[in-house]
């Protein structure tokens, strides 16, 4: 399924529709999905509708200027790809792929230490920037080696994800029996094996890929750790400020501080040397009842002050998102089921698909507001409730 092209293709939601199709229940979930209620991820995309766009009409703006830099390095657009663990489940060497069509597009690529390419495969594959997405799974020693890893490879940055002492409640995959599938004992599995006979075309691809994985950034005393221990080393994988002092110490580069909600956890960020934070709450997957992302951005950026760059990811689905964000202060956004609804839709063609959307977007919508470069964009564009402010 490579037809990412109008008219079967016309907007994020398309993608993930095709994503769906050609995806087995419990994979496309595992995208698609979020904790408990999954009031928060729905929020974080419908929040941004309580943002108003206040255009400057009759301003001649025959090309529009998407370039910006973030920690110092040129990108092309203003969005950057996130990290999303076992993107290999969603297209053959799935990280590799979006890796290279981010690259070619001109931005950077987040690798999750959770992702079925080993990093070195990932940089080699793509001409952009990649930076390394670090969890502790399998404690320090562990987490040690993948940084050696990541800064041998010729990774840019270093992202530490804050929110996930635990993983969150994804009924969705309670449902479809991840931990079941993923358990390797095939009385287990059986009940819940059908979902993949229903996609053959999938299935063929994923065997032929290597079927069920190992994490190869995730290193162990006796090789890469095996799918069915994630569960397990997820739970001991908790992060803390401490944690820094030898993080900065292994990486001496420049890190960024992913799963900031207040204004409290930006000053810690930047006292343990953020360089850059991430406004994100995982896309809702992980504390279900926390803000969504673009109305806690405010509230970040006044307590930061300049002091660090300020990202923000969440609900992003069209340019105009992005837009809206880069207008309340964000330096760029991230972008996750975005681009990887369109890894699982159709791999690499999807996710350069997925990216052209959002440009085309952003692009358009900056040309109707009379703003001609992302460095003009400010307050002025947007109306935004009164209460974010106070
Ligand atoms: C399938 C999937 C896997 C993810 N895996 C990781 C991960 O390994 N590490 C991490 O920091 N964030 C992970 N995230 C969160 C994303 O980096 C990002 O914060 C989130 O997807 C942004 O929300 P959006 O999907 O609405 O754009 C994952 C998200 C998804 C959808």
């Amino acid at each position: 399924m490579n037809r990412v092209d109008p008219p079967s293709i016309v907007n994020i939601a398309d993608l993930r529709a095709a994503a769906r199709k050609r995806l087995p229940r419990v994979v496309f979930d595992y995208i698609d999905g979020g904790a408990d209620a999954e009031w928060t991820m729905r929020e974080n995309a419908r929040v941004f509708d309580d943002v108003l766009l206040r255009p400057r009409s009759a301003v001649a703006t025959a090309s529009v200027d998407l370039r910006t830099t973030v920690l110092g390095q040129s990108i092309e657009l203003p969005f950057l790809l996130a990290p999303v663990g076992s993107s290999r489940l969603f297209w053959p060497r799935g990280e590799e792929v979006a890796a290279r069509a981010g690259g070619e597009a001109g931005t950077i690529y987040t690798l999750s230490t959770l992702s079925g390419c080993p990093v070195g495969d990932v940089k080699a594959a793509t001409r952009g920037p990649v930076w390394y997405q670090l969890c502790l799974v399998g404690g320090r020693d562990v987490a040690m080696g993948g940084i050696a890893r990541a800064k041998a490879a010729g990774c840019s940055a270093l992202v530490v994800t804050v929110d996930t002492p635990v993983a969150g409640n994804r009924e969705r995959d309670v449902r479809n029996g991840t931990k079941e599938l993923v358990s390797g004992a095939p009385f287990t599995m059986l009940p819940y094996v059908f979902q993949f006979l229903a996609r053959p075309r999938w299935l063929a691809a994923f065997l032929a890929d290597g079927g069920l994985m190992k994490f190869p950034n995730v290193m162990l005393k006796d090789g890469p750790m095996p799918y069915a221990d994630v569960g397990a080393a997820l739970e001991q994988s908790m992060v803390s400020w401490d944690d820094f002092t030898w993080i900065r110490e292994a990486w001496q580069g420049p890190i960024v501080v992913k799963g900031v909600h207040t204004a409290d956890d930006a000053r810690r960020a930047i006292d343990h040397g953020a360089a850059a934070m991430v406004v994100s709450n995982h896309g809702g997957r992980q504390l279900d009842g926390v803000a969504p992302t673009l109305r806690v951005l405010p509230e970040v950026i006044a307590a930061v002050d300049g002091r660090a760059e300020v990202l923000i990811d969440g609900g992003i689905r069209r340019g105009s998102d992005v837009v809206k964000a880069l207008c309340l202060g964000a330096r760029a956004v991230l972008i996750g089921r975005a681009f990887a609804y369109a890894l699982g839709a159709a791999g690499g063609p999807g996710v350069t698909r997925a990216i052209d959307i959002l440009r085309s977007g952003i692009v358009r919508t900056m040309k109707l507001l009379g703003a001609a470069s992302v460095r003009d964009l400010d307050r002025s564009f947007v109306q935004i409730p009164g209460d974010w402010l106070k």
